[in-house]
């Protein structure tokens, strides 16, 4: 199983990742956690320039991609054919909602990348951890230096929210939505439900 993780900043992927790889090894399940951007040399270090370096937003989106290309051909691809399952923080739904929905860039230019490169690099499953941006912001703020995403406005993360929500709606086999307004012991119950359907 290939499994994605979405959502706005402060909506606790990071912390639903750690629980998904917890509980996959109780269940003798071999898998790998990874990111992005990131997950690999190249990606890693187009991360620390993606997330701290102003740049031109098509730029942006061209290195999410390349960073993503790195990752799925020398990282993702090869686990799933060890039969390892694969959770990635964030993956292309990532790019749809902020480069797409954030930053304004056609639907069609990402959907181009998508298909020309990533037809067959798609996840089996997709948690959108949902959350007011309100609550999310200021969780980020609670973490420390906010990135050049988390220091966009307020406005700015409601249409990756709404991006987000529309895009589950749309592909409702793919995507489960995660309310992640609720506390630690019900989505983590949420999530054991879900990810024993597959087991
Ligand atoms: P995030 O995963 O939220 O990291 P942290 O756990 O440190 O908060 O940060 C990655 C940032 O990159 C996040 O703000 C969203 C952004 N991003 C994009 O804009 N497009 C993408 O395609 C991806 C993968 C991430």
């Amino acid at each position: 199983m290939f499994i994605t993780l979405e959502g706005i900043e402060g909506a606790g992927k990071s912390t639903a990742a750690q629980f998904i790889i917890s509980f996959l090894e109780e269940n003798k399940i071999s898998c790998l956690l990874t990111r992005e951007p990131g997950g690999t040399l190249l990606g890693e270090t187009l991360r620390e320039q993606l997330l701290n370096y102003p740049m031109h937003s098509d730029a942006e989106l061209l290195l999410m991609f390349a960073a993503r290309a790195e990752h799925w051909h020398h990282k993702i691809k090869p686990a799933l054919k060890n039969k390892q399952w694969v959770i990635c923080d964030r993956y292309i739904d990532s790019s749809y909602a902020y480069q797409g929905a954030g930053r304004g860039i056609e639907i069609e230019k990402i959907n181009a990348l998508e298909t020309t490169f990533f037809k067959d690099a798609q996840p089996d499953l997709t948690f959108i951890f949902d959350l007011s941006p309100e609550i999310g912001l200021q969780r980020a703020e609670k973490r420390g230096k906010l990135n050049r995403f988390e220091q966009e406005t307020l406005d700015f993360h409601q249409r990756i929210r709404e991006s987000y929500l529309v895009r589950a709606m749309n592909n409702q086999k793919k995507f489960q939505i995660i309310d992640a307004s609720l506390s630690i012991e019900q989505i983590q119950y949420t999530l054991k439900e879900r990810l024993a359907l597959h087991l």
